[in-house]
């Protein structure tokens, strides 16, 4: 890889060891990828899991001096105050959560702990060359913005961010931004919720970049963020097309870059259907709690809640999780009190698999995202998956019909 004098100074030491260790992994990345030379970011996006490995690195390269010189927004771990109030969190995980708190402050990222960025606080304008992780994230700042990011992990985000750097290969570049999947939608989208089951479809649509046809002229940002959250739940996709919606596909030509799709896919009703028969516990049944926020929600999303429970009681706990800004604006509109009253609660900074639900262990939840209902079943939290609406009133009655 040809680096430039900026570079091979990072690489040989001359901007600390944190960088130097930093500038290592990326051409390590470029070279397996067999990118030429390393191109500037102007944004970058950490997935931070406030897990053992993850705040190994990140202490790795604070304990080497490494700074972040593009301050990257981070993902949501646990809001320690609100968890720690209720004495819901063992010591030992309020240490980790405050371990990785001081990590990424010293390291100068925003500290944001919102895993849906590109809706409010880190949001890329058409063709800007970032670095962003969270499942989520790529595909979104890809395909709705039109900004060029690889799918990186955690760590290569971790690293662009400090360097400024990020090898260039793969989405980065014209030709690997091309779609080759076709995928027909002839299931119906009504709502938010038919986006979260249609990105549930990564086996059937398989590896690639799918152009998706037959959906509605209008696409919400909610129904965008599922769409890209469970196309990573069900698969790996860094970037899609929607034709005649996102901006690099204006005609299915466009989308294509001229040439045929290598494979053609056809969504029903009955596709949706039968997916969500393998990944949800079955209707009919009692429930414990009802959790939403996976992707983090939206002011909308917390208000649509809201105006649908005013004035009445929640049978069963609900948590709306979110990011501190949008609870912020929650407080301030009256829309948290309204949930509070209701026996509902707005969680900041807060991701469903996190050790601080130890609570719900053994119980069975309810929530509109399958990506919600995929983590926590490593910590014996079990899910049934409906719309939104169902959900609400699930929580109201105690149970899913
Ligand atoms: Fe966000 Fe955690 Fe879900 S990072 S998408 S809330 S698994």
């Amino acid at each position: 890889m040809r680096l430039t004098q900026e570079q091979q100074d990072m690489l040989d030491g001359k901007y600390g060891k944190g960088t130097a260790y930093a500038m290592k992994i990326q051409v390590a990345i470029g070279e397996s990828f067999g990118a030429e030379r390393m191109v500037p970011i102007t944004r970058a996006h950490v997935a931070l899991s406030n897990q053992e490995a993850d705040l190994w690195f990140a202490e790795k390269l604070l304990n080497a001096g490494a700074r972040c010189r593009v301050a990257p927004t981070v993902n949501p771990g646990f809001c320690l105050s609100f968890f720690q109030s209720r004495d819901m969190v063992s010591p030992e995980y309020a240490d980790l959560m405050q371990r990785t708190h001081n990590a990424y402050k010293g390291l100068g990222a925003v500290l944001s702990y919102n895993c849906t960025p590109y809706i409010d606080t880190n949001v890329p304008n058409y063709g800007e060359i970032i670095a962003f992780s969270e499942s989520s994230a790529t595909p979104y700042v890809n395909s709705v913005w039109g900004a060029r990011t690889n799918r990186e992990g955690a760590n290569s985000a971790l690293c662009a961010a400090v360097t400024g750097f990020v090898p260039e290969y793969g989405l980065l570049l014209d030709e690997n931004r091309k779609g080759n999947i076709l995928v027909e939608v002839q299931a119906e989208m009504k709502n938010d919720y038919d986006y979260h089951m249609l990105g549930m479809m990564g086996k059937k649509i398989g590896n690639g970049i799918p152009v998706f046809t037959g959906l509605p002229k209008h696409i919400s940002k909610e129904a965008l963020r599922n769409l890209g959250a469970e196309l990573n739940t069900s698969g790996a996709y860094g970037m899609y097309h929607i034709v005649g919606f996102t901006p690099e596909a204006p005609t299915l030509e466009a989308a294509f870059g001229g040439k045929e799709p290598e494979r053609k896919v056809v969504i029903t009703n009955d596709d949706l259907q039968e997916e969500l028969k393998k990944i949800s516990l079955e209707g009919n049944r009692q429930i414990d709690f009802a959790m939403f926020g996976c992707p983090h929600f939206t002011l909308e999303e917390v208000k649509h809640i809201a105006e649908r429970i005013e004035g009445k009681k929640l049978r069963k706990e609900m948590w709306i999780l979110t990011s501190s800004h949008v609870k912020e604006m929650a407080v301030r509109m009256g829309l948290d009190e309204i949930i509070t009253q209701a026996g509902g609660f707005i969680v900041p900074d807060t991701c469903p698999d996190q050790p601080c639900w130890g609570h719900l262990n053994g119980k069975v939840g309810i929530t509109e995202s399958p990506k919600c209902a995929y983590y926590p079943q490593r910590r014996g939290i079990h899910f049934v998956i409906r719309d939104l609406d169902t959900c609400i009133e699930a929580a109201l009655t105690g149970e899913v019909k």
